[in-house]
């Protein structure tokens, strides 16, 4: 199982290298890993990555590579140099896509992007032109990634369970949308808090303003790892049972 302070991936959403990279010194040891979404990495450069590893902590780079498996396959190439801990691909560029992006990164925790929660059902079904619900497309494009060779899935909180139980327990599931009790819901519309979702099967949680927009940022990290713990603790004692 994973070390439940493990759990926690901290989003570094500002474009300001410095004020990045004076959180994850803040935060670093309570937390281990950060993700680098386009916003930094377009702004700092790839040197980003390097500097977080300097500070002692892994980078979960969020590209969401899209593209030929050729393209695709040059970025990983590019990726795998700066050894990410983790990364990711859209599932819809395809299988072939996917095995690509697997082939470059061997040693990397590579994730699927399924659907953006940002579409609605009507615009998915329109636009798209794909057929049944959001949910269904989910559990399609997971098990398409597992073929591939991926490691898990990046989803939305309301997807945990679906996903867990079509994919078995070793495939990753990373999470978005997550909010403590006492956390503002900012702009997240569907929210859950972090005990439920590890409850529901998710592996990391990626937390984001609830921790970069606290007045004490540590203080919020260690909240949410006490929480963590507790829903770790009691997931043994069932399993004990
Ligand atoms: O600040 P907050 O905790 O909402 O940040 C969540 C992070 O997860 C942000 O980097 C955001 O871009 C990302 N994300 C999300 N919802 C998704 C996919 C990614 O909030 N569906």
């Amino acid at each position: 199982m994973i070390n439940s302070a493990k759990r926690l991936i901290v989003a570094l959403d500002m474009k300001d290298e410095t004020e990045a990279l004076r959180l994850v010194e803040e935060l670093v040891p309570k937390v281990q890993q950060f993700k680098v979404g386009m916003a930094l990495f377009y702004s700092a450069g790839p040197q980003i990555v390097e500097a977080i590893h300097r500070r002692g902590a892994d980078v979960f780079l969020d590209l969401k590579l899209h593209d030929i498996p050729n393209t695709v396959e040059g970025a990983g190439h590019a990726l795998a140099q700066r050894k990410v801990w983790m990364t990711n691909v859209h599932a819809s560029g395809g299988v072939e896509m996917m095995k690509a992006a697997r082939r470059a990164l061997p040693d990397t925790i590579l994730l699927a992007v399924t659907v953006l929660t940002s579409w609605q059902q009507d615009d998915f079904n329109d636009f798209l032109g794909i057929s049944g619900s959001i949910e269904t497309t989910v559990e399609q494009w997971s098990r398409a990634a597992q073929k591939a060779g991926l490691d898990g899935v990046v989803c939305s909180p309301e997807e945990i369970r679906t996903v867990r139980e079509a994919l078995g327990p070793e495939f990753l599931i990373v999470t978005p949308g997550i909010r403590p009790e006492w956390a503002a819901a900012d702009d997240q519309k569907r929210i859950m808090t972090p005990a439920r979702a590890v409850a529901l099967g998710s592996d990391y949680l990626v937390i984001g303003r609830p921790i970069t927009k606290a007045d004490d940022p540590g203080r919020a990290v260690e909240r949410i790892i006490g929480a963590l713990r507790d829903e770790d603790e009691k997931g043994v004692d069932s399993f004990d049972e």
